[in-house]
């Protein structure tokens, strides 16, 4: 922010949210912006490509030039990008609904219709909390602090072979005295020993005075590209007794971990991305606890599940190779940490955990939210599907698991569409059509003026278009039609699902056929991808048992829209599944039992991972797939037989692909 400084001081003002900031002449202003707490919408991380920033300079000047994705008359009405604008003198900036990152609806996220769970595991945490009463020193027996506290721990619980972390011995003589010799232990398993089932040796995290073993607690949190979630658990009861979600802090700095891993190529970004994401951790957690009013000193540890990008800027490793061919890791596995050495606020005697990752694009989540449904302790032929800007697919059973994950693109999360949000207020979520005038009928998020598209609105739409007739199944508008609904836009033919005075922004909002073009990429790189890797087992689609969709996207998609266009699978409905957010369920669970924590290593080691981006079978499958809902109509039978209902229209243009 201080760059091409002057040293002169600037106030900045952003409206609506009523915040100031004083920052150095010259200073970015998406940097201003960040630094105040306000968000904005920054996809491409503030490389002046994707538009999304766009603020309104209501008083002040701004040194800015216009791109592209300016038009003439926005910046003559004084909107800028702010990420390519510098401040020249005090501002008072105003963020439109269309570029502001909405908090408030982020607790729509958690929701989830139903949950497999795994199941038959022990109720016995890693960490554990143990009382014990020492015989005060004599003369007779003035055996040091730390051999009377082991032997004590030897003689009440049978622990022998034990590790002592030296913060604990360094408080010992104390914490012993305070307590009249009466102390209680916290001690901290890590992990099964590789292949045995004998358990790696306690270690001894933390001593306090006195018996607190009422007061023993963990954090469980899932670090998503887009949002974080954590949730503080009661280790005594095995239940969760808060929970929390925000925004990624890291989102200002680019929308998808492609944008965040160039951004850490920048002097100082790894850095800037490390302290924003433990800065929404800190935020989580500060939340935790006043929903709790419980005392951060009695959280004993942290388990943590995301994906390998969001794991390693954590940690504070470059992820540079992630994304350069070969597409390698630094690790699959890493050892835990103290969390205050990654800045995260809580007692030093505090470790973190975090997931086994399977590889580049295949990370801690997905191994995670296995973990946590059980995929791996039965025998039926599961799909596990998390859908993002990556999905990621796992499909097999207790016996092996392939995966792969397929580059969909943002289209699901309301990215690359003319008018695509994420699912926050106003966003356009359900959509039908009223045959005889192809009238639409819609409804938003929150019941607000529609102010875009999310992506599950976008499937809902195109399953819309596609029943009706108004699209074909190459994805054209149907011409002829007799509504002034489709007409042609600047970017080819849309359709309009609102017109300017009942939306939010005062545009009419429209899908077009690219928005549709995009759609059909992204469904067909996902069904590509669960067929390349059912076919690599042997079998077909046709014969998924079970198929588990995790994620926030995924608990609010409708599973006949999807099929209808070609997205998931042509099987029974039953035998569909939502879990929520897989990540966050795994790391809860983990927390709950060691068992778990070592199936979570002994999962990542048997992924067979798939790259898909060289697999000739994949590209052959997904050029089949950018059709809807297929080319091939034996893998869609019941779509294909509700279409064939439908009065025939003629295609007039064909799909570039
Ligand atoms: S154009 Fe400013 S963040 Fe993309």
């Amino acid at each position: 922010m201080t760059k091409d400084s002057t040293n002169k001081k600037r106030r900045v003002h952003f409206d609506p949210d009523n915040v100031d900031i004083v920052v150095e002449e010259g200073a970015n202003l998406l940097e201003a912006a960040i630094a105040a707490g306000v968000h904005i919408n920054a996809s491409c991380g503030g490389n002046g490509v994707c538009g999304t920033c766009k603020v309104l300079i209501k008083t002040g000047e701004v040194k800015s030039t216009r791109t592209e994705k300016l038009s003439e008359e926005e910046y003559k009405q004084g909107f800028r990008q702010a990420c390519q604008s510098r401040v020249i003198t005090g501002l008072t900036v105003y963020v439109p609904v269309e570029s502001k990152l909405e908090r408030a609806v982020l607790s729509r996220e958690a929701k989830k219709t139903s949950e497999v769970l795994a199941t038959g595991w022990r109720f016995k945490p890693a960490l554990s909390k143990l009382l014990v009463e020492l015989p005060p020193p004599t003369l007779a027996d003035n055996t040091g602090d730390l051999s009377r506290l082991l032997r004590g721990l030897r003689q009440h619980y049978n622990l022998h072979n034990i590790s002592v972390d030296f913060s604990v011995i360094k408080k010992l003589a104390k914490v012993l005295r305070n307590g009249r010799w009466k102390v209680t232990v916290t001690t901290l398993i890590t992990a099964a020993k590789p292949r045995t089932k004998e358990w790696r040796r306690p270690r001894v995290i933390n001593i306090e005075s006195g018996d607190t073993r009422e007061k023993h607690y963990s954090l469980a949190f899932d670090i998503g590209t887009t949002t974080i979630s954590g949730q503080l658990l009661d280790l005594n009861q095995g239940k969760v007794i808060a929970e929390s979600i925000d925004y990624n802090g890291q989102i200002s700095y680019g929308e998808d971990v492609i944008t965040r891993i160039a951004y850490c190529q920048k002097r100082g970004g790894l850095k800037k991305l490390q302290q924003a994401v433990t800065a929404t951790i800190n935020g989580v957690i500060r939340e935790l606890k006043a929903q709790s009013q419980i005392d951060a000193k009695y959280i004993g540890h942290i388990i943590l599940a995301g994906n390998t990008t969001m794991t390693q800027i954590l940690l504070g490793l470059d992820p540079k190779y992630i994304r350069l061919a070969p597409y390698t890791p630094i690790a699959n596995f890493f050892p835990p940490v103290r969390a205050n050495s990654l800045g995260i606020k809580v007692g030093k005697q505090v470790y973190l955990f975090t997931f086994p990752s399977v590889a580049s694009y295949v990370g801690g989540d997905i191994v995670s939210g296995i973990v946590g449904a059980g995929v791996h302790q039965r025998k039926n032929l599961t799909l596990f599907i998390d859908v993002g800007t990556n999905g990621e697919i796992v499909v097999g059973n207790s016996d092996w698991m392939v995966t792969a994950s397929c580059s969909a693109g943002p289209a699901f999360e309301g990215g690359g569409i003319k008018h695509g949000m994420i699912a926050t207020d106003g966003a356009i979520e359900e959509f039908n059509i009223n045959p005889p005038n192809f009238e639409p009928g819609i409804s938003t998020i929150g019941g607000a003026k529609p102010k875009g598209i999310c992506g599950s609105g976008l499937i809902n739409t195109v399953a819309g278009l596609l029943e009706a007739g108004v699209i074909s199944q190459n994805g054209k508008f149907n011409t002829d039609l007799p509504t002034k609904r489709i007409r042609e836009g600047t970017s080819g033919y849309e359709y309009v699902l609102s017109w300017a005075p009942e939306t939010q922004t005062g545009k009419d909002i429209v899908i077009t056929e690219v928005d549709i073009d995009n759609l059909i990429r992204a469904k067909a790189a996902m069904y590509a991808g669960c067929q390349t890797l059912v076919k690599s087992v042997g079998t077909t689609c046709a014969n998924l048992e079970q198929v588990i969709i995790a994620g926030a996207f995924g608990s609010h998609i409708n599973v006949e829209k999807c099929i209808t266009i070609g997205f998931l699978p042509d099987i029974p409905r039953n035998r569909f599944t939502f879990i929520g957010n897989g990540s966050l369920l795994g790391a809860r669970l983990t927390s709950f039992s060691r068992d778990l924590l070592d199936d979570a290593r002994r999962v990542a080691n048997m992924m067979t991972n798939f790259e898909l981006s060289e697999n000739v079978d994949f590209t052959n499958n997904y050029v089949a797939a950018l059709f809807l809902p297929h080319t091939n109509s034996r893998e869609f039978p019941s779509v294909s037989n509700t279409l064939a209902k439908l009065p025939k229209s003629k295609p007039k243009r064909r799909m570039s692909v």
